[in-house]
């Protein structure tokens, strides 16, 4: 799992380890031999066949590397873009899907050939001229433009391209990246990025990564971003706004840029110098900081309620607080790293980002884990917490509810009275190293938990993430 740019090599092994999506593509060609035409059998699905969002993502191949070059216009709210996917056929393909919501595509070529190319939905679905056998690597380039649709996912909150009064609040999880680019999008296809970005003169465009290069010339300036550690599409932004902007390299060498809203400057500024402490207090616990970049984009962006962590540089919707730059750093190993394979085990991320704040706090002088836990276990029966099992929360609408964040938090408070510190810091640390530029899987991880602690889990982890109800109270430490 440490091959940082080649998700088509690493990927196998992904399925064959991870049992929830191991069945998937079972059951896709199970369904499509059922349908019977030939044809089909080389058509790649319409997504990865995850649970809760069954559209996300698309069948047949991986994507290598995207190269993006957009131009936004914060007054008109028009985009223009192209985006150019590098990728390789995991099967014969006479069609394949990509997902891209809203915006006109103006032409498409797959290796410089022009190809049919229709729209249903957030599916974009191409002919390639010439069919693609399996192994076969090709490259897609999608002209577009209009003005990006932002989403209202299940529950409730905006994400994709959210226009602010200066730019663009750019969030993608689970399902906005595809308001601003075609996408293999679906954090079980993670892959390299350049991001290049035109804004009128006086904004900054800011996206993941490396700046690699910026050029103002008759009014338009131009970012150029690199990502060159593999990253989800849901991580990728390219945030828009009149910045403040700050560089320097931390004595570790992460390349740190930050861009900051003026009018939360103030606000910010003592938060944000906490950022190299708090990216080497993570490194200390988890293993090395997974990326050579790192930062954060501070705008404002008030209908947007919450941050999020686009790789290397999370997006905060305003001055952040001291755990919100905690949890947003702790993501950077858990979820922007080591990411899900479906949305279903999205506790991997949030449990763990939260339970960091929890180990950071008890860590700097506030509460104890336990003490926080505590706080949380008197909640009355009838609360999220319980009725809601993290490790299956039950749809789309829940991925992001209470119970994801602190139950699963509770979860690895218990794993940690139950097997002792050194272990349960072994096992986080283990979590981050060994599948660092990744993916995992729940299963995976009570399995990593089991070999280092040489017990069996199994009933704990049923209990905590899978039951409803409130667990048995922990013994008294
Ligand atoms: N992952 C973000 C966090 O760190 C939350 C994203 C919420 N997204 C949403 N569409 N509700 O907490
Ligand atoms: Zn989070």
């Amino acid at each position: 799992m440490t091959q940082p740019c080649r998700p088509t090599t690493r990927r196998p092994g992904v399925l064959r380890r991870s049992t929830v999506v191991a069945t998937v593509p079972l059951a896709v060609a199970a369904l499509i031999a059922a349908a019977g035409p030939s044809v089909a059998r080389t058509t790649g699905a319409s997504g990865v066949g995850d649970p809760y969002f069954p559209l996300l993502g698309n069948g047949g191949y991986h994507v290598r590397h995207y190269g993006l070059t957009l131009r936004y216009d914060p007054d008109s709210r028009h985009l223009d873009g192209t985006a150019v996917l590098t990728a390789r056929a995991t099967q014969d393909l006479t069609r394949f899907h990509l997902d891209l919501q809203g915006l006109d595509v103006t032409g498409l070529t797959v290796d410089a050939a022009p190809s049919a190319h229709t729209r249903d939905g957030q599916e974009l679905v191409v002919t390639p001229r010439h069919p693609l056998s399996k192994g076969q690597k090709f490259r897609v380039t999608v002209s577009y433009q209009g003005t990006p649709e932002q989403i209202t996912d299940p529950d409730g909150s905006p994400e994709g391209w959210v226009p602010t009064d200066d730019g663009a609040f750019v969030v993608g999880e689970p399902q906005g990246a595809m308001t601003w680019f075609p996408a293999n999008n679906h954090p079980l296809d993670k892959a390299s990025y350049d991001i290049t970005v035109t804004v009128p003169e006086g904004h900054t465009a800011v996206s993941n990564g490396v700046l690699v290069g910026q050029d103002t010339t008759a009014g338009r300036s131009t970012f150029h971003w690199r990502q060159a550690e593999p990253m989800a599409s849901y991580l990728a932004t390219a945030t828009v706004g009149k910045f403040e902007v700050e560089q320097y390299t931390t004595p570790d060498g992460i390349r740190v840029y930050n861009a900051v809203d003026p009018r939360e400057a103030a606000a910010t500024a003592p938060v944000l110098t906490q950022l190299p402490a708090v990216l080497e207090w993570g490194s200390g616990l988890f293993g090395p900081y997974p990326f050579r970049a790192a930062g954060a984009i501070v705008d404002r962006a008030p209908e947007v309620g919450y941050a999020l962590e686009t790789q290397t540089r999370p997006v905060y919707q305003r001055a952040l607080r001291l755990t919100s730059l905690v949890h947003e750093s702790a993501h950077q190993w858990f979820g922007d790293s080591v990411s899900v394979t479906t949305w279903k085990d999205i506790w991997l991320n949030e449990g763990f980002a939260t339970y960091a704040t929890w180990l950071y706090t008890e860590q700097h002088g506030g509460d104890s884990a336990r003490r926080t836990f505590d706080a949380l276990y008197a909640e009355p029966a009838s609360d999220d917490l319980w009725t809601i099992p993290p490790g299956n929360p039950g749809s789309g609408a829940h991925i992001f509810a209470d119970s994801v964040y602190s139950r699963g938090a509770m979860t690895l408070h218990a794993l940690r009275e139950r097997v002792g510190d050194p272990v349960f810091f072994r096992v986080l640390r283990a979590w981050a190293t060994e599948r660092r530029a990744g993916h995992g899987t729940t299963a995976q991880f009570i399995r990593l938990a089991e070999r280092e602690s040489g017990r069996n889990l199994g009933t704990l982890f049923r209990t905590w993430l899978y039951t409803e109800g409130k667990p048995a109270p922990l013994p008294h430490s």
